[in-house]
């Protein structure tokens, strides 16, 4: 009998919430939509306070290795430096950070490897706390822009860098066009983001077709590109070097959905210290972050990366 009840009792809590997470999509609408989920993941610091000031998958070297979520993100980046040859630039190189989040990987880029950095992202309220976080560096600066219109010359930067930002813009084809006219000629491109498998070569079958939309409304993405679909991009774009180089990083980075779920466990206080409203938020993500891995782990999405040379 008090099975009966226990059960009775999740079913209605799982119901309620998975309509509540059916029902409340975060669809994307235009890039103001991504703006203001940014702002609200911001400022209730949700985010923050379960996987710290990265906010990207981490990077295993192997399966089911023990490694701390928020030690694997700061490994990531140091991995994606060296596989596109970022570190390959002298210290004082003007690095641009496209979809910089609250600053993890660009306070890294400047403060390990001497780069002067401007981070931009499209959320305000991120970008006011990526200056908070910064204290003590005038190497390290943000600002509020659209990836879509960077404000920026010809040729500006030695690097141009950009972490899992892609699947919230629209226009793939302007994103690599922006990200490689503000490239100077020889800079290093070094990008990394969540792929879907390439629909024109193997299609999805309906169950994938469900799956997809529920990873596209939840988390504002207009649509994911196949990793050889934005290598395309970028090679048709008339700033392009002349080379690109891809590889799929999902067997490297795909521990940390399951981590994602953990570090909620390991760190129970930190959710719950910012109320109730908070922690139902927190589980309203587990759904996603399911989905995500089941994406992952059955090839219909690829952990992309990409390099360059302007
Ligand atoms: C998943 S977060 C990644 C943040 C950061 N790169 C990191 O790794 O911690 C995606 C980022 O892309 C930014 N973004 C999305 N669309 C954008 C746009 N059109 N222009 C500028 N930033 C954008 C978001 O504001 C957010 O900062």
């Amino acid at each position: 009998m008090q099975w009966i009840l226990i059960f009775i009792f999740s079913a209605c809590i799982f119901l309620a919430l998975s309509t509540t997470w059916l029902r409340k999509s975060r669809k994307y609408e235009s890039v103001n939509s991504v703006a203001s989920s940014y702002d609200s993941w911001t400022n209730d610091r949700l985010l923050e306070k379960l996987w710290g000031e990265h906010i990207h998958l981490g990077f295993y070297e192997k399966t089911r290795l023990k490694k701390d979520f928020r030690k694997a993100k700061i490994d990531f980046v140091h991995q994606l430096v060296r596989w596109s040859g970022l570190n390959e630039l002298p210290k004082g190189s003007r690095i641009l950070d496209v979809g910089c989040g609250i600053g993890g990987s660009a306070r890294i880029l400047s403060n390990d490897y001497g780069f002067d950095v401007i981070g931009i992202s499209i959320s305000q309220e991120q970008i006011k706390r990526a200056n908070e976080l910064t204290i003590n560096n005038d190497l390290c600066r943000f600002e509020v822009m659209n990836a879509l219109d960077l404000k920026f010359p010809k040729g500006s930067f030695d690097g141009v860098w950009s972490v899992e930002a892609g699947p919230h813009i629209s226009d793939k084809q302007k994103f690599a066009d922006e990200m490689l006219r503000v490239l100077r000629p020889g800079g290093f491109l070094a990008i990394a983001d969540w792929n879907q498998r390439d629909s024109k070569k193997n299609p999805l079958n309906f169950f994938e077709k469900l799956i997809m939309n529920q990873l596209l409304v939840q988390w504002t993405h207009p649509e994911f590109s196949s990793i050889e679909g934005f290598k395309n991009n970028l090679l048709n774009s008339p700033y392009c070097g002349c080379s690109v180089e891809t590889s799929n990083w999902t067997k490297y980075t795909i521990q940390s959905w399951n981590e994602s779920i953990y570090e909620g466990f390991r760190r129970p206080l930190a959710v719950l210290k910012l109320g109730l409203r908070s922690f139902l938020k927190g589980l309203r993500e587990i759904p996603t972050i399911l989905l995500m891995k089941w994406s992952f782990s059955s090839g219909l999405m690829e952990f992309g990366v990409f390099k360059s040379r302007g």
